[in-house]
This record gives structure tokens, C-alpha cells and sequence, in this order.
């Protein structure tokens, strides 16, 4: 895991047109650190991939779409992302509603893609365009009437 960590905020090999921005959530009333939040933004600043990773005990309280929501804001706001990318194992069942509550749309499947717990199993892309439902600013059903986490500077590597 730290190995991971070390990895990502390094940020890509020299020569890959693209930035990699990370983010720590912390539980607003603990501060203790609950997941983390990671975006590719290609130079040309059309789309981001996002990716997301969350500690088991604190699922189902709906923090990855409060956060989620305010990384793709600040994509969209401070980046000027039009289009954004996550790509998800077809059996992630929670990955797959998070994504459909903010207004992702699957765009094609990836047969085999992923090796999980033991069997290879097939990939969604899934896209939101800025512009859709999160973009417009509408909250999704489940971060309504929370306050949108306000965010430091994410560490940002690349060009
Ligand atoms: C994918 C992942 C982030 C989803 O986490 P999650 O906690 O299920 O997602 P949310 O924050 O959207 O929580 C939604 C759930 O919280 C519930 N909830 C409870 N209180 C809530 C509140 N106050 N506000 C919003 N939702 C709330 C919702 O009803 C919903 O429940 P449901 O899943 O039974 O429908 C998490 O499973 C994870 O980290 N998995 C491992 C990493 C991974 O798979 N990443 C994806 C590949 S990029």
C-alpha cells in the first residue's frame, strides 16, 4: 500500500503528457483519514479518469459520493474538464451505483478485463460529460442537503 502511495504522488514517468492529482478524505468530526480520491487529467484537458478507494467501515454512509461530487466540481472548475472517465469491474456493485448516482452512463464493457479474487471478470467505462447532472450542479439523491466538502490543493504531479 505505501508502495502504491509513493508511486502515485511521485506522479507519471517523465515524458507522459498527463497530471495526476491525489486526495485524502478525512471524517469531518474525527479527522481520521476514511479514503482517498484520484484523478488523470490528460494535457489536453479534455477528460479526466477518476478513481476512488474507500476503508470497508465507513460504507454505506454515502462519503465516496459526497467526495466524488467535489472532486469532479473542482475538475470542472479549476481544471475546465469537460468529460469525465472511471473504469469499474462489472461485479463492483457499489462502484457501479456510486457512479450511476452522480449521472455516469456506461459507455461499452471490456470482456475479461480485470482479475479479481480469483476470476477474471469484465470492465465498465463508465463517462459523465460536464454539463450532465453533476456538472449543472444538481446534487445526487444521496449527498442532498450536505454540504460539499471544501477541499485543500490536491498534490498534483505531471505536467
Ligand atoms: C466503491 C466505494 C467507494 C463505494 O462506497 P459506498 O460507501 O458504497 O458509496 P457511497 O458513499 O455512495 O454510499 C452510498 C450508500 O450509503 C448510504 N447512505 C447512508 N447514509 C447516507 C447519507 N447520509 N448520504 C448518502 N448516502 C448515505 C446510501 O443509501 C448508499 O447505500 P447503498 O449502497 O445500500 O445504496 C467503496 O465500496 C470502495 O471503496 N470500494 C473499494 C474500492 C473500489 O472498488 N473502487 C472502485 C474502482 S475505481
Amino acid at each position: 500500500m505505501a508502495l502504491r502511495i509513493q508511486r502515485r504522488v511521485r506522479g507519471p514517468p517523465a515524458g507522459r503528457p498527463e497530471r495526476w492529482l491525489n486526495w485524502v478524505v478525512r471524517q469531518r468530526t474525527t479527522h481520521r483519514v476514511i479514503g482517498t480520491l484520484q484523478a488523470t487529467v490528460r494535457a489536453d484537458r479534455r477528460r479526466a479518469s477518476v478513481a476512488y478507494l474507500f476503508a470497508p467501515q465507513y460504507w454505506g454512509r454515502g462519503y465516496a459520493a459526497e467526495s466524488l461530487t467535489a472532486i469532479l466540481a473542482a475538475l470542472r472548475d479549476q481544471y475546465g474538464i469537460s468529460e469525465f472517465e472511471a473504469r469499474v469491474d462489472a461485479r463492483n456493485d457499489r462502484s457501479i451505483r456510486l457512479l450511476e448516482r452522480l449521472g455516469f452512463e456506461s459507455v461499452r464493457t471490456v470482456p475479461h478485463a480485470e482479475y479479481l479474487s480469483g476470476a477474471w471478470g469484465d470492465e465498465h467505462v463508465f463517462r459523465l460529460r460536464a454539463g450532465g447532472p453533476v456538472a449543472r450542479g444538481e446534487r445526487p439523491a444521496t449527498t442532498r442537503g450536505r454540504r460539499t466538502p471544501r477541499l485543500r490543493p490536491p498534490a498534483a504531479h505531471g505536467v
